[in-house]
């Protein structure tokens, strides 16, 4: 009912205008007073969590996405080597685990067979496993060893957008723990990113009292047949999940690629016209990835591409290459995600209202996937 939906069209956009309640909420009671992370339910002790030598994370469809930009978060906080697999690929290929393993398996319901699968696979290998889930006293929580929920609240449309966002959160979390527990030379770049988590939920805010443009672009596009994605490090997967809303939503062909490998193959999709989205990473901290977007924006717009552009606040190298230009806030590296998916959402949402689709309940799909 409309009652429901709080006054929306439908649940997709409540959901997404819900982010950043979602994000503060899985935040709460998880930073005290100190600035340092208290993650008591996570119950392995921190004996066990300085003897894990590599962590392993299983998911599916945008779960699936968060457990890559958690890989980029935890290699570099913890150094610790992280595998991110499709839970369906998992447990066929006969995966290196072992009691010092640390799985992690990421699911908005807690009740996706594939991921149920592998977790299960893990576990008779004697691996450690956490769940990331929002569902309470779901079937994968139940079966792990510890859970970390995110505090997305229901998700009641089929496209993930929410708990998303909180799957990041909780993601970072952990990444950001098993740092601060196992002691590495990113001592104070913890203790910052920390503080700046804080700050996520006013950054999404903002973005999404700035979507109207995006709107306007995404119905100006209706009658397109294909959009493609580009990012690098952490707005690879970004990328990834803003063609996987396209496909879900609007039906339209849409492909992820990472933004380097365009001279390897996609670039010869490039022609006249064609809407390419690129996630453009902090020209603070890593600007070498920076300036190879740029180029990459150049040489897709040399060969016509109508480059729709998302960018950090105050970064002017992109403009004169952006048709479109959309702004993020300005995030750490690692935490851009947060910000940058949430047009490819808006987006999606957009497309596939222009198009006529049914957006909570898109064609073929099922909220949650209980079989293999
Ligand atoms: C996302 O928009 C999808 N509907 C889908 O990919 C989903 O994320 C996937 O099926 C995993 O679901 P889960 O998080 O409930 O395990």
């Amino acid at each position: 009912s409309a009652a429901e939906k709080g006054g929306y069209d439908y649940f997709m956009l409540k959901e997404i205008a819900e982010q950043p309640k979602a994000v503060a909420d899985t935040l709460l009671g998880r930073i005290d007073a100190g600035g340092s992370l208290t993650l008591d339910e996570v119950r392995i002790d921190d004996s066990e969590l300085r003897e894990i030598d590599k962590v392993v994370i299983v998911a599916c469809g945008t779960a699936f996405h968060a457990g890559m930009i958690a890989k980029y978060a935890i290699e570099h906080w913890t150094r610790l080597p992280c595998e991110v697999e499709l839970a369906s690929e998992f447990r066929y290929r006969d995966p290196i685990l072992g009691g010092q393993s640390l799985v992690i398996a990421i699911s908005q319901s807690g009740e996706t067979m594939d991921t149920l699968m592998a977790l299960r696979h893990a576990r008779e290998q004697g691996s450690r496993v956490l769940a990331i889930c929002n569902t309470n006293g779901s079937t994968i929580p139940r079966e792990s060893d510890a859970v970390l929920y995110t505090h997305a609240g229901p998700e009641v449309a089929v496209a993930s957008t929410k708990a998303f966002l909180t799957q990041l959160v909780a993601c970072y979390l952990v990444a950001l723990y098993l740092g601060q527990v196992r002691g590495t030379k990113w001592g104070d770049e913890i203790r910052a990113v920390i503080r700046d988590l804080s700050g996520i939920s006013a950054a999404v805010d903002r973005v999404l009292e700035t979507m109207e443009p995006v709107r306007a672009l995404a119905r100006s596009l209706a009658d397109k047949d294909t959009v493609l994605f580009l990012g690098r490090h952490v707005g690879y997967p970004v990328a990834l999940e803003g063609a996987l809303k396209l496909k879900e939503l609007a039906y339209m062909h849409a492909e992820g690629f990472a933004a380097g490998e365009l001279k390897h193959g996609p670039i010869a999709l490039i022609e006249e016209d064609l809407p390419v989205v690129v996630l453009v990473p902090s020209p603070r901290g890593r600007s070498v990835l920076h300036d190879k977007i740029v180029s990459n924006i150049q040489e897709i717009r040399a060969r016509g591409a109508r480059t729709i552009v998302i960018a950090e606040e105050g970064d002017e190298a992109v403009a004169p290459y952006a048709d479109h230009l959309v702004r993020i806030p300005a995030t750490p590296t690692l935490l851009q995600p947060l910000v940058a998916t949430v047009p490819l959402q808006v987006f999606a949402c957009e497309l596939a209202t222009a198009r006529g689709n049914e957006v909570d309940q898109p064609r073929n799909l099922a909220k949650s996937v209980t079989v293999e």
